[in-house]
């Protein structure tokens, strides 16, 4: 279930709200201008549908996404547990960064944890299929895939190129919970 947990960016001892309600989830980003929705299920895909498929299933939403923020390039970004680079890039993804552009996904299948640092609180966000979430440009955040990584995601990009991740090197993501399957089995129980 999609989940927003808030802490003090000083202190991951306690969190501030911990909430699985869309609305609030919403709400409460939207106080960082990230923007937060749950799509209702609007197209069942194939196991195996590839990018294209996956594209047209969502393109009414990704055209309305488009001209509200003016993105101009979609792609597909998928993720299985089997991938022989998943640490390096769970790694990668794990250290805090931000980007001159920005950051919008859709979770069509699986799941991921973003972590939002701002206004001196950290927003994890656990996001997952029907979930969307766009980050704007500047905003300190990291990723967190899990040891089994497993999601397929719609990218939107004003210009992919703008998309290049500027590392702060800050440790912050290590003091903060990661994405656990023991975690997400208790949840979903
Ligand atoms: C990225 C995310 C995962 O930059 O933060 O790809
Ligand atoms: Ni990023």
């Amino acid at each position: 279930m999609s989940r927003l947990t808030v802490y003090p960016d000083t202190s991951a001892d306690a969190p501030i709200l911990d909430t699985c309600d869309a609305a609030e989830i919403a709400k409460t980003l939207a106080k960082i201008d990230v923007q937060f929705e749950r799509w209702p299920a609007e197209a069942v895909l194939a196991a195996d549908a590839d990018d294209a498929a996956v594209m047209a299933a969502y393109a009414g939403a990704i055209d309305r996404l488009k001209a509200e923020g003016g993105y101009q390039a979609v792609d597909v970004v998928r993720m299985a547990p089997d991938n022989p680079q998943k640490e390096m890039l769970r790694r990668k993804f794990l250290s805090e960064h931000r980007h001159a552009e920005d950051e919008v996904r859709f979770f069509v299948e699986g799941e991921g944890l973003f972590c939002l640092r701002e206004a001196g609180k950290v927003h994890m966000v656990l996001c997952e299929a029907g979930d969307l979430i766009s980050v704007p440009a500047g905003i300190r955040h990291w990723f967190d895939m899990g040891p089994a990584p497993r999601f397929t995601a719609i990218r939107l990009f004003t210009n992919p190129e703008g998309w290049v991740a500027q590392y702060t090197d800050d440790p912050i993501a290590d003091a903060y919970p990661r994405l656990e399957p023991q975690k997400l089995d208790h949840m979903t129980a």
